[in-house]
């Protein structure tokens, strides 16, 4: 089948990237969130990375309004129903992904293909609540969207052909690259990057290094384009420790235990980014590492 509209739940980090490639690719864009204070700011945070596409040369400023033209903004998720790709894109806990496909389930139709952009969370179980099994499954993009060259797609243990086949074709579409990923905790990219996040986190833990010797390690010594604590307050430290405990939970290895100091700083409410201090504090020019 041909994917001509999306509907995008979350206009969040991941939901406005998302709204982004898709739109620049030429689909029809539905972007929902509960909030219009979250619609507006991802309409303008668009915008924004579409100008500095449009400024680096690798966009069109004629692209660039064409894109903005497609993607239209709802509050009512239920109008999200008749697409024909659901990309849900909310906030990574569990009860509120049930909640949306509860909600969505009776307004879908018969056609649309019902995904989730979840980092983490077992793709089959998700499935298992809604009418679609075999039209469901994982839609992994990776922060920044916009310049991530990879896509992780996940069956579910119910997922059929033409499904992952139209959701691949999008990811062509889109001038990504899709990994194809079997449905076990974490999937491939986060089962083997929150490791090292986590690890890193238990060297700076133990003293073994401070924040700066630690992400100045990787990025000379490894030649990782951010350190992993830059890149842990980046993700978010409430998303890394979310998946860290999928991990050790999914797996039952204690190898996967989230680093006492990663379960301090998301106490502390030191999520990152996001909240402007986490590893690093934010709040002024440059950022300052907290140890
Ligand atoms: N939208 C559009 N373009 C963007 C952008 C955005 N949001 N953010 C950056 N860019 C573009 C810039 O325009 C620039 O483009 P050109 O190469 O054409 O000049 C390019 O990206 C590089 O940007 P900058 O020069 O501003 O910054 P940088 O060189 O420091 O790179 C970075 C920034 C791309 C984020 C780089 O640091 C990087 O790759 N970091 C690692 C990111 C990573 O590992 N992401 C995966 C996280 S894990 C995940 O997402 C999975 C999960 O479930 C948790």
């Amino acid at each position: 089948m041909e994917i001509k509209q999306i509907g995008i739940v979350g206009a969040g980090q991941m939901g406005n990237g998302i709204a982004h490639v898709m739109a620049l690719a030429g689909y029809d864009v539905l972007l929902n969130d509960i909030s219009q204070d979250a619609l507006n700011a991802a309409m303008a945070l668009i915008d924004k990375n579409l100008e500095r596409q449009v400024a680096r040369g690798k966009i069109t400023a004629e692209a660039q309004a064409k894109a903005i033209a497609r993607i239209k903004t709802t509050q009512v998720l239920t109008e999200l129903g008749p697409m024909d790709l659901i990309i849900e894109a909310a906030t990574e806990r569990e009860s509120i992904k049930e909640q949306i496909f509860d909600a969505l389930i009776p307004h879908l139709a018969a056609h649309t293909i019902l995904t989730s952009n979840t980092s983490s969370i077992s793709i089959t179980r998700l499935a298992s609540r809604t009418d679609r099994p075999e039209k469901f499954m994982g839609f992994h993009f990776m922060n920044p969207v916009p310049v991530m060259q990879l896509v992780e797609l996940i069956r579910g243990i119910a997922t059929d052909e033409p499904t992952y086949a139209a959701c691949k074709q999008v990811v062509d579409n889109l001038g990504k690259t899709a990994a194809s990923a079997e449905d076990f905790p974490a999937f491939i990219v986060n089962r083997i990057l929150m490791p090292m996040i986590n690890e890193a986190v238990y060297t700076l833990y133990e003293g073994v290094g401070n924040v700066q010797s630690i992400d100045s390690s990787m990025k000379l010594g490894a030649n990782h384009p951010m350190g992993p604590l830059e890149l842990a307050d980046f993700i978010g430290l409430d998303t890394c420790l979310a998946i860290m405990n999928v991990l050790h939970d999914g797996l039952a290895d204690t190898k996967y235990r989230p680093c006492p100091l990663l379960t301090k700083y998301v106490e502390a409410g030191w999520l990152g980014r996001k909240t402007q201090r986490g590893f690093y504090d934010y709040r002024g020019d440059v950022p300052v590492p907290t140890r």
